[in-house]
């Protein structure tokens, strides 16, 4: 990504746009808004200085305050799930029937967390009912392409979108149920999870 000699350059530069930010804090004069934007970005310019690594500062944000770190999350789940999911699940979450199920509305997508986080770790097989519509295609495994961030930022993306309204998922949701899954190397059934439908 970068080489050794930028590297340097990128940490003195994140932590001079570090310095700006806190300074422009020190004005009194911005909305909340301003004040909350510019918290999360020293908080995530100080940890990304030490390694400037584009993964470091999206962790490093995610500890900040509730409203700032679900605008990171989405922000990051945004990006996952145009680079990954969009081909099949399309833009809008609306699929294409009946080769890719639709994630608005979708009640798995929605429910329980583990679902979903098991189906993005190994895939899902097996035929499915939507709304009366029968699927019954294959979805990849994505546990080695993704990491636990990626998964619960993407997840919380779709919980959160197309219409959708569910709990954010965390990163310790999917590092727990990778670690509890780790023998799973076939793509789960939709009978494995119960989730077949009408
Ligand atoms: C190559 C196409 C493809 C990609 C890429 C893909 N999926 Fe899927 N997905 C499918 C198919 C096909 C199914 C249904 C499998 C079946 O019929 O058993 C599915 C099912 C699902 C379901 C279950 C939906 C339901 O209502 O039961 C979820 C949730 C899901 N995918 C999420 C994702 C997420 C999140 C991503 C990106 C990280 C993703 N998928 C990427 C093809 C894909």
């Amino acid at each position: 990504m970068t080489t050794q000699s930028t590297t340097t350059k990128t940490s003195a530069f994140v932590l001079f746009v570090g310095l700006l930010f806190a300074a422009g804090c020190g004005g009194g004069a911005e909305g909340a808004d301003q004040a909350a934007a510019d918290d999360t970005s020293s908080l995530a310019a100080a940890p990304a200085a030490d390694a400037a690594a584009d993964d470091t500062s999206s962790v490093a944000a995610a500890p900040a305050a509730d409203a700032a770190a679900d605008q990171a999350g989405s922000d990051e789940g945004e990006r996952v799930y145009g680079r990954v999911c969009v081909t099949c699940h399309q833009a809008d979450g609306a699929g294409i029937a009946p080769a890719f199920p639709p994630l608005a509305g979708s009640a798995v997508a929605t429910g329980d967390a583990e679902v979903p986080i098991k189906i993005v770790l190994s895939g899902l097989t097996g035929e499915m009912t939507r709304d009366g519509t029968i699927f019954n295609g294959m979805m990849t495994p994505w546990a080695s392409a993704l990491s636990d961030a990626e998964i619960a930022a993407v997840l919380t993306y779709v919980r959160s979108n197309f219409g959708n309204s569910a709990d954010a998922v965390t990163e310790a949701q999917v590092a727990g149920v990778r670690a509890a899954t780790s023998s799973q190397t076939a793509p789960y059934t939709t009978d494995d999870l119960g989730i077949a439908g009408e």
